[in-house]
């Protein structure tokens, strides 16, 4: 290969890898202000139970209590968990990121409401095109938001890149394992009644997520289905868990 055609190649790929991580124009038709404050309502009222101890195992599992640094939940829409992460954490900045910007008076308020409004932040974020520098991140985490990114492996190399050295993603759909049966079963069958029930494969998601872990040469990743052992058929959704070295 000789030496202009060389540097064209080159050229070329930095060129495509910038326009691959540029930010979409968010879609004004899917990011409303109707869709934010429905969810808004969905999350303090029938998904309401499940925060509280989602937020309560993550700081047990990865020691968040004392820690100090940034942690940031992309698609968090009205700032649930990042509220109560805040609220059993006593050094940490948590960042609500949102492509939908609508949410950003409901984070606030929610945080306001906890007395945790100092250490709580809401930004524009598309998962795909993180507005965060390098090596920013202790923890990053997401609940319910990873089957609307269009480009799951650009996303997902997106967190990675945010990630301190030493950090860790958590980013599924579902409860926590220490969430009590009763509680799965009330808010499942609810969503079944409201048609909210989410559906999909859970195999085939698996599968989707491991592809997606061997593309990025993220060796350092867990899938986890965290199972009731009072009753196994309660889906309890699925987590990614993978660790920046
Ligand atoms: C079902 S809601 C879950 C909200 C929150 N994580 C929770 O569990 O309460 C999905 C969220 O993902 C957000 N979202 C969808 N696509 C996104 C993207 N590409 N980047 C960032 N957020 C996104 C939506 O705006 C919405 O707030």
């Amino acid at each position: 290969m000789n030496k202009p055609m060389l540097i064209g190649i080159i050229i070329l790929s930095f060129t495509l890898s910038v326009v691959a991580q540029s930010l979409q124009f968010p879609s004004p038709e899917t990011y409303t202000k109707e869709n934010a404050d429905k969810f808004h309502k969905t999350a303090t009222n029938g998904l309401s139970p499940v925060y509280a101890p989602l937020a309560e195992w993550l700081v047990e599992k990865f020691q968040l209590k004392e820690k100090e640094g940034i942690g940031i939940d992309i698609g968090g829409g009205p700032g649930t968990l990042s509220v109560e992460l805040a609220r059993r954490t006593n050094r940490m900045f948590w960042i609500n990121a949102d492509i939908n910007t609508f949410y950003i008076p409901h984070v606030f308020q929610c945080a306001k409401d906890a007395d945790v409004a100092h250490r709580v932040g809401a930004v524009f974020a598309d998962a795909q095109a993180l507005p965060f520098r390098d090596h920013y991140a202790d923890l990053v985490v997401s609940r319910g938001s990873f089957q609307f990114w269009k480009d799951k492996q650009l996303a997902f190399s997106e967190i990675y890149r945010v990630l301190k050295s030493g950090g860790v993603a958590f980013i599924g759909r579902g409860f926590s394992e220490n969430l009590p049966i009763e509680v799965a079963n009330q808010v499942r069958s609810r969503q079944t009644k409201s048609g909210g029930m989410p559906k999909y494969d859970v195999n085939d998601t698996i599968k989707e997520l491991k592809i997606i872990m061997l593309a990025l040469s993220i060796n350092e990743y867990a899938i986890h289905r965290p199972k009731s052992p009072e009753n196994e058929n309660v889906n309890y959704g699925i987590w990614l868990e993978f660790h920046k070295k």
